[in-house]
This record gives structure tokens, sequence and C-alpha cells, in this order.
């Protein structure tokens, strides 16, 4: 087990690990992976930090040996199945996620027996039995895309993000969408009251809303009622934030979303004042992602990430479609 932790208050550790982790991710011939909402120290030393669709772009397209990917489970398990043949790591396979634990495959079952002409659009945040059963994935940056390309007299049945659901819904203008009712918890918690409090202590702050967030109804709602201006609420994927931070006028922005996205923001955009609507909104699942779980893997390549052939043969089609059709997704890297 590697000893030292790069402790934030050590630079000189912090450094000498991050060499490590780069010389080890030579000699396996391994591409780094970061989610933007892994620690700092993670974002820093991966060859790619960005949103879940941008990543398993990287995935599908690397050359490297090995896949490492620090995220959660459903992202290691989506570049599986998209490079059959690499060997995907996770630094600790326990980094799961309660949107994806939102629904099962076993329930999807029942949910399409009670629609069978419907098509299923499921987001990515879910396990790849579900993948299996679905007919397009969508993530937050191109669920909108995904649902405008199906024809419009078809049912659809949108798992498993209840707040994505109503955005999307709200967007397309679409009736004949079924919302599965589940949730982040981490995003669930990002509440109504809370944006208002911060959006009426800083009357000029920009708004990033990611869709999962429990308040994106009221963001929409201050929107519609001028209470804060149009052109200064976005609804973004983790990637998108970046994006938009490039061309940010204002100097502050409020943030709603997991709190790591906020070092690549300061990084994307130094002169803006990011701050989060929830300080605590943290995703302890993300956050298993270690700097020791790292070496670690590097070192003993694993936890390795499978999938079985027929469920990965199936997700793939609903992951392809799904690439195919939406935004390439983005993030810094
Ligand atoms: P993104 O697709 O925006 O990266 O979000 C993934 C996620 O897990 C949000 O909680
Ligand atoms: Fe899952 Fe929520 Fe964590 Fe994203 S923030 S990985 S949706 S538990």
């Amino acid at each position: 087990m590697p000893s030292a932790t790069p402790a934030g208050s050590d630079p000189a550790a912090g450094k000498a690990w991050a060499e490590r982790i780069k010389e080890l991710a030579e000699q396996r011939n391994a591409v780094i992976l970061a989610h933007n909402y892994q620690i700092p120290e993670i974002q820093d030393v991966a060859h790619y930090t960005g949103d879940s669709l941008a990543l398993s772009r990287k995935a599908a397209e690397t050359d490297a040996n090995i896949i490492v990917f620090c995220g959660v489970h459903f992202m290691a398990e989506s570049a599986k199945i998209l490079s059959p043949n690499k060997k995907v790591l996770i630094p600790d396979e326990r980094a799961g996620c309660s949107l994806a634990d939102s629904i099962t495959a076993d329930e999807l079952r029942a949910w399409k027996a009670e629609h069978p002409d419907a098509l299923v659009v499921s987001y990515v945040n879910t396990t790849a039995e579900v993948k299996a059963l679905t007919d397009v994935c969508c993530t937050s940056s191109n669920a909108v895309d995904v649902v405008n390309s199906l024809p419009a007299d078809k049912e659809i049945l949108f798992c498993p993000d209840q707040f994505l659901g109503a955005y999307v819904k709200r967007e397309t203008g679409r009736e004949n969408i079924y919302i599965w009712a589940g949730e982040c918890h981490v995003h669930a918690g990002i509440s109504a009251q809370q944006l208002t409090q911060q959006t009426q202590d800083n009357p000029d702050a920009d708004l990033y809303i990611h869709p999962e967030c429990g308040c994106s109804n009221s963001a929409l709602y201050l929107a519609n009622e001028d209470l804060v201006p149009q052109e200064r609420v976005h609804m973004l994927s983790t990637g998108q934030m970046i994006t938009q931070s490039q061309k940010q006028p204002q100097n502050k922005v409020l943030v709603a979303t997991e709190t790591g996205m906020l070092h690549q923001l300061r990084q994307a955009a130094p002169d803006v004042d990011f701050q989060a609507v929830n300080d605590h909104a943290e995703c302890k699942y993300m956050k298993m992602i270690t700097p020791q779980a790292l070496e670690h893997c590097l070192m003993e390549e694993t936890d390795e990430v499978t999938v079985p052939e027929n469920i990965a043969n199936a997700a793939r089609k609903s992951l392809e479609a799904m690439i195919s059709i939406g935004n390439p997704g983005g993030g810094g890297e």
C-alpha cells in the first residue's frame, strides 16, 4: 500500500506523489480520466478532466492499454462497455451513485411492461443492466437533444432523475413523457430556499444550475418572474459550466452542483468569483477516490471493472445511440 498522502499542507509530498502517479501511468500505458467532482489533486494529475459524456468519449477513443477512471462505478462501467478490449480500473469499486441506485433492471422491466410501445431514455447515471434495457442514453449536456431526436408520437420513459426529467419535459414541450421518481441525494439537497436566499444576498450574480438539482425548478421560476434576469440563469452540465465560464461577463457566479466543480471553474476563469449555492453539497462516492487509492490502483492494477458480454453488447447500443446524437460534452484537459 502506498505510504504518503499528498497532504495539501505539504506541497513537496504532493509534488512527489503526482510524479509517482505520472510515472506509474506511463509504465502501465494507462490513461487517467477524472470527473469534475474529484478532489483537486486527482483532477490536476489526470490526463483528462471533464463531464460524464466527454469522459465516455475519451474512453472510447483512447490508445492506452488501461483506463483508470477516477469517478463513480457507472462511469467506469460505461468506459468498459465502450472499450471492451481495454482493462478498466477504478481506484475504489465501492464508489457508487445514489441516483444510479434509484432504479433497478427489474423495476425498469416492469415499467416497460406497462408501456410496451414506449422508448426508454436513461440518464448515464444507471447500471449497465439498466442501460441494456434502454433505447438511448443521455447525459445532462444532451438530454434535450436526445429526446428531441425521437419521433414525436412515441411515448418516452425517462429515468431515473426526476429533476432532469422535469427540465427535459419543459424544454421539449413533450406531453407523452413519463418520468421515474429517482434523485441524486447531493443535488436534491440543493434546495429552492438556499437558492432564493443566495440570489437575494448576491443580486448581481449569474446562476449556474445543474439540472439534477432540487432547486432547478425554482431557478426557472426566478427567471420567469424576472426576479433574476433570464440571461443570467444557466442550466448546465458540469462540462457546459466550464465552457460558459470562459465567456462569463459577470464577476460573480453562484454554482448549484457538487462542490468539486469549483476547482475546474476557478482554473478556467480565475477572474470570476465562483461561490457554491450549498457548500455542503459533497458526493461521498466521488470523494472515495483518494490519492492513496489512485496510487494503489496503478501499482496493483485494481479494482478491475467488468461487465458480462451480453449486457455490455446491449448497453453499448444505447450509449452509441447517444454519442451519435448529442453534443460532445466538455471539460478541462
Ligand atoms: P455530468 O454529466 O454533468 O458530468 O454530471 C454527472 C453527475 O454525476 C452529476 O451528479
Ligand atoms: Fe451520483 Fe449524485 Fe454523486 Fe453524481 S453527485 S455521482 S449523481 S450520487
